[in-house]
């Protein structure tokens, strides 16, 4: 019976970190998968992250289990950095539980939609590619419009036109910044639209906050969708800590749900609950557990942030960089000086991309996506001459 399955591709972006690895060549250059690099192309543990571990190892009597909503302390704590400090649970409207990554979060945040009566996801394409294998695994309709124009600023207008045309049973997914694949956000002055067409929609908007810190810094990140999250009545939201904490494969993350009047908080918060342990019963502790500890501490929270500061600035001076390049070959970089996050997507056809990794030995991926991160002072020349030499 299961020899009825059709064989599934490799996910592409996680096949391409075993290619890299297998490349001996030592001058290689790794563009593919959102992790973050330093200056020497490391991807350390933050140190803040480090110390709050010692701390849960030195302290931590049990392992028992905690429930489907996870280290509620992890939750309580994320909170005023996403919704902001003052009243981040907005009077009880506003509630969260501990997921697996981000991942989890829109797995929840989709399937809650769906259990509340949402048939169609409108979604900016291209997105990262899980949503969309989400939102399909779901048995949900994908309602694709353009996320960006092709002067590489968001295409407001498409996505407009796509509110315009939905109703009821529709929910739209937003990336809150830094967006994935492309690196292109929503202005303030685009947020504001936005915000004023879902604002007495019965569209539901899901936000998929995942790059937090990465773009101009923790607050203004999440400005945007805190001014939607204040217009409108409900919203979903995916939370992802392992770009801002540097915790990738211990899978941290959160689901919020924002409820029309707090009344209503348990009933919908139960189908949550319910949601996580059909999916996953309970998310892995440690993580979770890490950066409670980071943000119960002043020092530790004042040493985090200056970590994600570092990231900041260093991925602000790559794009600086490349957007000094100017042209390389046919590809314009001065974009990219203008864009957000780790990512930025290059016009580029498949032999090209191809090109780029036989030949010079360039990882990114499929779509031509890069993450910027992965450049370095010292490799950055020789990515430049190497985009020159595929484009020309
Ligand atoms: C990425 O887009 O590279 C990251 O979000 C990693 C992933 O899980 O795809």
């Amino acid at each position: 019976m299961l020899d009825r399955l059709d064989q599934q591709p490799p996910d592409a972006l996680l096949a391409l970190i075993k290619l890299h690895d297998a490349d001996p060549r030592a001058d290689k250059i790794d563009l593919g998968v959102g992790v973050y690099r330093t200056g020497q192309g490391g991807t350390p543990v933050f140190s803040a992250i480090k110390a709050a571990e010692q701390r849960l190892v030195d302290t931590q009597t049990s392992k028992s289990y905690l429930g489907p909503e996870g280290d509620m302390g992890f939750v309580e704590a994320l909170m005023p950095y996403v919704f902001g400090a003052a009243d981040p649970s907005k009077g009880g409207r506003i509630q969260g539980m501990q997921t697996p990554g981000g991942t989890g979060g829109v797995r929840l945040a989709l399937a809650m939609a769906q259990r509340a009566g949402i048939r169609r996801i409108l979604m900016g394409t291209p997105s990262w590619p899980n949503h969309a294998q989400i939102v399909a695994d779901l048995g949900l309709e994908l309602a694709a419009f353009s996320h960006a124009t092709a002067d590489g600023v968001a295409d407001i207008e498409a996505l407009t036109a796509a509110l315009a045309a939905a109703g009821e049973g529709d929910a739209i997914l937003l990336h809150g910044c830094c967006h994935n694949p492309t690196g292109i956000d929503y202005t303030p002055a685009h947020w504001a639209e936005i915000t004023s067409r879902l604002a007495g929609s019965p569209v539901l908007p899901i936000v998929d906050l995942a790059y937090q810190g990465l773009g101009e810094g923790m607050e203004a990140d999440a400005q945007g969708m805190r001014a939607l999250l204040a217009a409108v009545p409900e919203a979903l939201i995916a939370y992802s800590c392992d770009k801002n904490f540097g915790l990738y494969r211990d899978r941290v993350g959160a689901f919020f749900m924002q409820v029309a009047e707090a009344g209503q908080m348990g009933k919908v918060y139960s189908n949550g609950l319910a949601l996580a342990r059909a999916n996953w019963s309970m998310p892995p502790d440690h993580g979770g557990a890490a950066v409670r500890i980071v943000l119960e501490d002043a020092a530790l929270t004042a040493q985090w942030l200056d970590e994600l500061e570092q990231m900041r600035e260093r991925i602000h001076l790559v794009r600086g960089r490349l957007a000094d390049a100017g042209q390389a070959g046919a590809v314009d970089l001065t974009p990219l000086g203008r864009q957000h996050g780790m990512f930025a997507m290059l016009p580029l056809d498949k032999s090209q991309i191809e090109a780029l990794r036989a030949d010079h030995g360039v990882y990114m991926a499929g779509s031509g996506r890069i993450n910027v991160a992965g450049l370095t002072t010292l490799n950055l020349p020789k990515f430049v001459a190497a985009l020159t030499a595929v484009t020309s």
